[in-house]
C-alpha cells in the first residue's frame, strides 16, 4: 500500500493555503467521470484490469526471448524506455547484467544520439545470441529510428533476413505508423501500445512488460499493485493520498514552490526519479504553467545540492520515496581497535542510519522553508512497483487538472524535432530549413 505523510511539511502548510483553482473534488471527478481535456488518453486507468490477452501473449514472448538468447536490446525513448528502466533497476537492481542467473544482459538503446554508445552496446554482443526490442507508439521517433536502423543492419549481417525475424520484437501502435508498416513487411511480431494510453502512462503495457519478464520479474503482480491501488482511489475518492498529495503539490506551487524535487535516499530508485520526472514535466508543463520536477538520490546529493536546498532560492519541495521494509540487514561491525570515530554506530543497520539521514535532513530542510512529502511503499517488489506507478498516475491527472491543463498532450515536444528535421534536410521541412537558416543569421 502506499502511504503519504506529511509530517514535515505541516509547519509550512499551517501558514499558506492554496489560491483558487479547479477543486481536488472537481478534478477528481473529472479524471474518474473521463470528461476533461485528454480524456480519450485515459486508457492507463482501466488498462491493469482489461490486459489479460496481451499479457499471455508478452509472457510466452519473454520464454523464447529468454531462452534463445545472451543479450536483449531494448531500444526506446522517454515514456517508451524510463517505465522498463525503472522497473528494472527497481526489481533487479541496476546490478541485473551481473547478477542474473539464465537470463540475457539487458542493454537500453536509443534514448540519445551516441554512437558511440551504439558501438560499445554492439561491441558487447560479439559471439553471443542477441535478440531486440524496439519500441516507439508513434513509429516515428528519430532516436529510436536511428538505433533501430543500426542495430537492425548488425542483426541482419548476423542473423540473415530468415534469422532476424525470431529475434525481433516490435512495440508500437496497433494500426498506423513507419515502424509498424516496417514491421509487418519483415514479419516481425508485434505488440501493442493502445491508441488511448500515452508514453509516459504505458509502463503497464507491453512497452515496460516485455523488458521486465525477459528480466525475470512477474508483470502480472505490476499489474495487481495497481489494481489495488486503484480500488482504493474509487474507494476513497479526495481523501486517498493521490488526492492529498495532488492538492499539497497544489498548495505549494500557489504559494511560490516552482520546483519539485523527487528524492529518494536508495541509489536502486534513481531512475524511479526519472521515470516521474518525465510524467510530471510532460503533463505539467504547459501554457506558461508548471512544476518543474528535479531528481535527486540522498544522501549522495546532499554532497552537491544539499547547500542550495537549505539556502538557495527558497522555490523548492521535496517528494521523497521510501521503502518501508528495506530488505538489507547489513550493519557496522564491532571492533574496539579501530579509531576511526564510529564507536557510537557499531551494530546500527545500514537501514536504520539512512532512516535517521532522512529525519535529520527532512528536519532541516524544513527549517529552511523547504517542506517536505514522503510517500512510502511497502517493499521492492512487484506489487509495490504497480501500486507506486499507478499512485503517480492519478496524482499527475488530478494535480493536472487542478492547474487547469491538459495532462496527456506534449505539444510543446515538438518544437525541438521539427527544428532538428529541418536541419537535417528532411524532406517536407524546406521552407523550415530555411527560415531557421535566416533566424540563425541574426543571432
Ligand atoms: O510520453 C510521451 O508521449 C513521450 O515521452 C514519448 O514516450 C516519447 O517521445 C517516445 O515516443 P514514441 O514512443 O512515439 O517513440
Amino acid at each position: 500500500m502506499i502511504v503519504l505523510n506529511d509530517t514535515f511539511a505541516k509547519s509550512y502548510t499551517d501558514k499558506h493555503s492554496a489560491a483558487s483553482g479547479e477543486t481536488l473534488g472537481a478534478a477528481y471527478h473529472t479524471l474518474v467521470g473521463k470528461s476533461g481535456a485528454g480524456s480519450d488518453f485515459l486508457g492507463w486507468f482501466d488498462y491493469p484490469s482489461n490486459s489479460g490477452e496481451e499479457t499471455k501473449k508478452i509472457k510466452a514472448a519473454a520464454d523464447k526471448i529468454r531462452e534463445s538468447s545472451d543479450v536483449f536490446i531494448v531500444i526506446g525513448i522517454g515514456g517508451s524506455y524510463l517505465g522498463a528502466k525503472a522497473g528494472l533497476d527497481f526489481l533487479k537492481t541496476p546490478y541485473y547484467n551481473s547478477l542474473k542467473k539464465s537470463a540475457p544482459d539487458i542493454y537500453f538503446l536509443g534514448n540519445s544520439f551516441s554512437g558511440e554508445e551504439l558501438e560499445t552496446v554492439l561491441s558487447l554482443c560479439g559471439g553471443k545470441r542477441v535478440s531486440v526490442n524496439v519500441i516507439s507508439k508513434s513509429g516515428t521517433t528519430s532516436e529510436t529510428a536511428v538505433a533501430f536502423r543500426i542495430v537492425e543492419t548488425f542483426m541482419l549481417s548476423k542473423y540473415g533476413e530468415d534469422g532476424i525475424k525470431d529475434r525481433v520484437f516490435v512495440t508500437t501502435d496497433k494500426s498506423r505508423g513507419a515502424l509498424l508498416t516496417h514491421a509487418k513487411i519483415k514479419g516481425y511480431e508485434t505488440f501493442v501500445i493502445p491508441d488511448d494510453i500515452g508514453g509516459r502512462f504505458s509502463v503497464m503495457t507491453a512497452v515496460a512488460s516485455l523488458p521486465l519478464e525477459v528480466a525475470g520479474c512477474d508483470t502480472s503482480a505490476i499489474l495487481e499493485g495497481a489494481r489495488r491501488e486503484r480500488e482504493r482511489f474509487l474507494t476513497q475518492k479526495t481523501s486517498h493520498p493521490a488526492c492529498r498529495y495532488a492538492a499539497y503539490r497544489n498548495l505549494f506551487y500557489s504559494s511560490g514552490k516552482r520546483v519539485e524535487l523527487f528524492v529518494s535516499y536508495d541509489p536502486f530508485l534513481s531512475f524511479f526519479g526519472e521515470w516521474l520526472k518525465q510524467l510530471f514535466g510532460e503533463s505539467e508543463g504547459k501554457d506558461g504553467k508548471g512544476i518543474f520536477p528535479a531528481g535527486a538520490v540522498f544522501t549522495t546529493d546532499l554532497h552537491s545540492l544539499g547547500q542550495y536546498i537549505q539556502d538557495g532560492v527558497r522555490m523548492i519541495f521535496e517528494t521523497v520515496v521510501t521503502e518501508r521494509n528495506p530488505k538489507s540487514s547489513l550493519a557496522l561491525p564491532q571492533n574496539s581497535e579501530i579509531s576511526d570515530g564510529l564507536g557510537y554506530l557499531e551494530g546500527k543497520m545500514l537501514a536504520e542510519i539512512n532512516k535517521t539521514a532522512f529525519y535529520g535532513t527532512s528536519l532541516a530542510h524544513m527549517s529552511g522553508g523547504v517542506p517536505v512529502l514522503e510517500i512510502s511503499f511497502d517493499k521492492k517488489d512487484e506489487i509495490s512497483f504497480g501500486g507506486l506507478c499507478f499512485f503517480f498516475f492519478l496524482a499527475c491527472g488530478i494535480s493536472a487538472y487542478m492547474l487547469g491543463v491538459n495532462p496527456f498532450d506534449q505539444p510543446g515536444v515538438e518544437e525541438y524535432k521539427q527544428n532538428m528535421f529541418a536541419l537535417l534536410g528532411k524532406p517536407g521541412f524546406e521552407a523550415k530549413k530555411k527560415e531557421i537558416e535566416e533566424k540563425i543569421k541574426t543571432l
